[in-house]
């Protein structure tokens, strides 16, 4: 993290010596980047909320991983696009899903040198937007819904998923999927849980980019975390997921929970890592885009407080935009 310049006393303090002191928190290596892949999309598609931002295709999917990966990045957050949506998220465990086959044309591609870590929920495969399975009643019901995450994980990981990421927030998701992943030989197939995951207008601009408008005009928040909550209840949510058998823990979003972060940070020991998400991209696209506010710092002043506070890795859109600058 490097040392406390303030504490050299007579050296002086040039590029160099701030070099050797260790400035830099991260390297790419360190950065996951999240790409969107449109099912019968023929070339890649703008969103419009995060400009720069794009719904691939199959071919520029793996042109942009190429890319990714010839920049020192080694993982790939993977949200597929379904053109079919229902009440249950079919598409979601089909094998022959545009997430499935993104998975297998990575993995055939890159091996082991890029991570496939695909999005385990419902909410990108659902016709009414939630991340569920919903109840008679129109509430989300949490059991059918880990029945629904057990195929879908076995679905993933059939495909050469090397993680998967449960983002629901569903009671008990962690260990549902650890148990049935275990049962069916793919014990080595990781979970990152979405452990403290708040319900935050921030990702307004994802739903832009998975299609998904939430049924009714409804809101998420029986199930994901209430923002303005004390930070123990982040802490007890990570505990009860590494119990449960995650192996890594997310916060998210990152640069407003920079304090449950730290707080996670110092109280347990499994990696952290950060969800830079789709709102922060787009405030600072947008800032930068007007000329009020510099992208380039702010991209690297947003990410050096996110490892500053203690992550041990982030999901960030500036992925690429950032390992071209600093690799080499
Ligand atoms: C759920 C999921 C969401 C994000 C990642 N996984 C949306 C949500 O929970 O509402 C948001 C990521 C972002 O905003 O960049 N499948």
């Amino acid at each position: 993290m490097g040392y406390p310049l303030n504490r050299m006393r007579r050296t002086r303090l040039t590029p160099a010596i701030r070099a050797l002191l260790g400035s830099s928190t991260y390297r790419p290596q360190n950065l996951i980047l999240p790409m969107f892949v449109r099912e019968g999309a023929e070339s890649p598609k703008e969103i419009p909320s995060m400009p720069g931002v794009f719904q691939h295709s199959l071919t520029s999917f793996i042109q942009y991983a190429e890319r990714a990966q010839s920049f020192g990045i080694q993982a790939i957050a993977i949200f597929g696009v379904p053109m079919h949506k229902d009440a249950r998220g079919s598409e979601a465990s089909n094998p022959n899903g545009i997430t499935q086959v993104a998975i297998r044309v990575l993995k055939d591609r890159f091996g082991d040198s890029l991570l496939a870590i695909p999005d385990l929920c419902l909410d990108e495969f659902s016709d009414h937007g939630h991340c569920g399975i919903l109840g008679q009643n129109g509430e989300v019901d949490n059991d059918k819904t880990l029945d629904r995450y057990r195929e879908i994980a076995i679905s993933l990981a059939n495909s050469g998923a090397d993680i998967v990421a449960p983002s629901g927030m569903m009671d008990g998701q962690v260990g549902a999927i650890r148990q049935v992943l275990d049962d069916e030989g793919y014990t080595d197939c990781g979970i990152l849980a979405y452990s403290a995951k708040y319900a935050s207008c921030l990702y307004g601009p994802f739903r832009d980019a998975v299609e998904v408008s939430i049924q009714g005009g409804g809101d998420r928040k029986s199930y994901q975390q209430d923002i303005f909550r004390d930070k123990r209840e982040a802490l007890l949510e990570a505990k009860l997921d590494v119990d449960e058998g995650a192996d890594f823990v997310m916060v998210k979003p990152a640069g407003t929970n920079l304090d449950v972060i730290a707080h996670l940070r110092e109280n347990i020991d499994v990696p952290i890592c950060a969800y830079q998400v789709s709102g922060e991209y787009s405030m600072i696209a947008a800032a930068s885009a007007k000329g009020w506010l510099d992208r380039n710092s702010l991209i690297k002043e947003s990410l050096h407080s996110i490892f500053r506070s203690g992550a041990d890795m982030a999901i960030t859109y500036f992925a690429l935009e950032i390992a071209e600058e600093l690799y080499g």
